[in-house]
C-alpha cells in the first residue's frame, strides 16, 4: 500500500515539499492578511462598518488619554493634600502607559495612531478646570471636588475601555482585547482608589470646613 505524503511532483524542479503556512507566519497580501489572531480579507475587514467604528473610538480615546495628561498635571498641581497629589501623579504614569498601550493596538490591527477630537472628554476636563478656580487653594473642599472631577474622567475610560474589549473580542482580535483589558482594569482601580481617599478623611475634612 502506498504511503500518502505532503511531496508533489513540479515538472522541472523535481520533488518539492508542499508548504503549509503557519498563522504567525502568514504573509500580508493584498486580500488576506492576519490581524491580530484573527485571519481576514483585508478589504473586507477595512470596509466593514463595525470596524471603522471600532478605529473611530480608538482614536476618541487616544485623543482623550493625551489630554488626560496634561489636565493631570494641572490637577496634581492644584490639590491640596499629598494623598491626592500622589494619586494624581502615579495615575498619569499609567495613562502614559495606556497611550503606548494604544499605539500598540494600532498596530496589531494595521492602522495609524491618530487622535480624533472627544468633545466629551474635554467637557469632563473642563469641569475640572472650573472647579479649580472656583475652589479656594489649599482647601479640603477642592479636593473633595476634584475627586469626584476625576472619577468622571475615569467613568468615561471605563466605559469606552469595557465596550472595546468587548468589541475586540467579538471581532477576534484577542491580543487587542487583552491590552485593553489591562487598561480598563488600571482605570477601575484608579475609580476605586480615589473613592478611598475620600471616604478614608478628605470628604470629612471637607465637611468642617466653612
Ligand atoms: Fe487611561
Ligand atoms: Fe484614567
Amino acid at each position: 500500500m502506498a504511503t500518502k505524503t505532503t511531496e508533489t511532483k513540479t515538472p522541472g524542479t523535481g520533488t518539492q515539499e508542499t508548504k503549509i503556512p503557519e498563522s504567525s507566519t502568514m504573509p500580508t497580501s493584498e486580500k488576506k492578511m492576519q490581524v491580530d489572531n484573527a485571519v481576514v480579507n483585508k478589504n473586507e475587514m477595512k470596509n466593514s462598518s463595525l470596524h471603522k467604528f471600532f478605529v473611530s473610538s480608538l482614536k476618541d480615546i487616544y485623543f482623550a488619554e493625551n489630554a488626560i495628561i496634561d489636565a493631570l498635571t494641572k490637577m496634581e498641581e492644584a490639590a491640596t493634600t499629598e494623598e491626592l497629589k500622589e494619586a494624581f501623579e502615579d495615575h498619569q504614569l499609567q495613562t502614559k502607559k495606556h497611550v503606548s498601550r494604544l499605539e500598540k493596538v494600532f498596530r496589531l490591527i494595521d492602522e495609524k495612531p491618530e487622535k480624533k477630537e472627544c468633545e466629551a472628554i474635554k467637557g469632563i476636563i473642563k469641569e475640572g478646570e472650573e472647579i479649580i478656580k472656583s475652589t479656594e487653594e489649599g482647601s479640603m473642599t477642592r479636593d473633595a471636588a476634584l475627586i469626584i472631577a476625576a472619577q468622571k474622567v475615569e467613568h468615561y475610560e471605563i466605559a469606552t475601555y469595557g465596550g472595546l474589549a468587548q468589541l475586540a473580542i467579538t471581532m477576534g482580535h484577542d491580543k487587542v482585547a487583552d491590552l485593553l483589558e489591562t487598561t480598563l482594569q488600571e482605570e477601575e482601580d484608579t475609580d476605586y482608589n480615589l473613592t478611598e481617599i475620600a471616604e478614608t478623611f478628605i470628604n470629612f475634612d471637607a465637611e468642617q470646613e466653612d
